[in-house]
């Protein structure tokens, strides 16, 4: 595993031409940030070596590199997810890449079924926290020695990184919201007794992605900042029927407001 790690990674270091601190994982419907990039260069997921194969044809992803607010960062526009079929070692391969490429944070989006009654479609929700209820756990197996075996998880989302984020949407007059993210392998969204469980357990929304990541960049000493896009809402009385075209609609009225965040964060 180190071994493959090693290898993808120094393929593209021999690839790169700036070093980025930064790495930014787009999710569903939030890729508008790689258009605000300069300099841009980019390596395609299906040219590097050991990374997961897409199981969508014609979209295998890939890495941008590029200047945002004076800063050279680097962008995931794909990710892959434990219900595309990946196991949870592929699922986090990039982020073990990451850190074998120096990067210190990770930047992360994704979009979510809001469980806590007062959120709206179209809210931004900075994660505070998470909760892991998938079913295979990323770091379970021979410890790789990025980490400890028995990893914290006290601050899983950096709070000085929450804290500026808070700052800049206020300056900028964006309402966010603040909240634990739950994270389920899906495909399915949830059941209305579902999403009454997860408010119960204390989430404010809910979504098939980011957990395992954030859990792999905690395990390799990354910093990581979060931002769901409430893309519908699994709370009582206000529950309808979710469709991919409706999630992909509300992110899209969302992404400027989320990457005039990222923006300033990374800046
Ligand atoms: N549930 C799970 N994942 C999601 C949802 C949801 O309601 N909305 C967007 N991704």
């Amino acid at each position: 595993m180190l071994e493959q790690i090693q290898e993808t990674a120094s393929f593209i270091k021999a690839k790169m031409h700036t070093v980025p601190e930064t790495t930014v994982i787009l999710g569903s419907g939030l890729g508008k940030l790689v258009d605000e990039l300069t300099d841009t260069y980019v390596i395609d997921y299906k040219e590097i070596p050991n990374f997961p194969v897409s199981t969508v044809e014609g979209h295998s992803g890939r890495l941008i590199f590029g200047r945002l607010g004076g800063k050279n960062i680097m962008a995931m526009q794909g990710r892959f997810h434990y219900y595309e079929g990946y196991t949870m070692k592929e699922v986090t391969f990039p982020v073990r890449v990451m850190r074998e490429l120096g990067i210190k944070t990770l930047f992360v989006s994704n979009a979510a079924g809001g469980t806590n009654p007062t959120f709206e479609i179209g809210d931004l929700m900075i994660i505070t926290d998470h909760i892991n209820f998938f079913p295979e756990h990323p770091l379970r197996g021979k410890n790789i020695s990025y980490g400890p075996r028995f990893p914290d998880m006290s601050e899983a989302y950096d709070r000085t990184l929450i804290a500026r984020a808070k700052e800049i949407a206020k300056t900028h007059g964006i309402t966010v919201r603040e909240g634990v993210y739950i994270g389920t392998q899906g495909p399915t969204y949830e059941t209305p007794a579902e999403y009454r469980m997860f408010a119960r357990w204390g989430a404010d929304a809910v979504g098939m992605s980011t957990v395992p990541e954030v859990i792999v960049a905690n395990h390799c000493g990354m910093k990581v900042f979060g931002i769901s896009v409430i893309t519908d809402l699994g709370v009582e009385g206000k529950i309808v029927e979710v469709n991919h075209e409706d999630v992909q609609r509300a992110a899209d009225a969302a992404q400027p407001r989320m990457t005039t965040i990222m923006r300033e964060m990374i800046q």
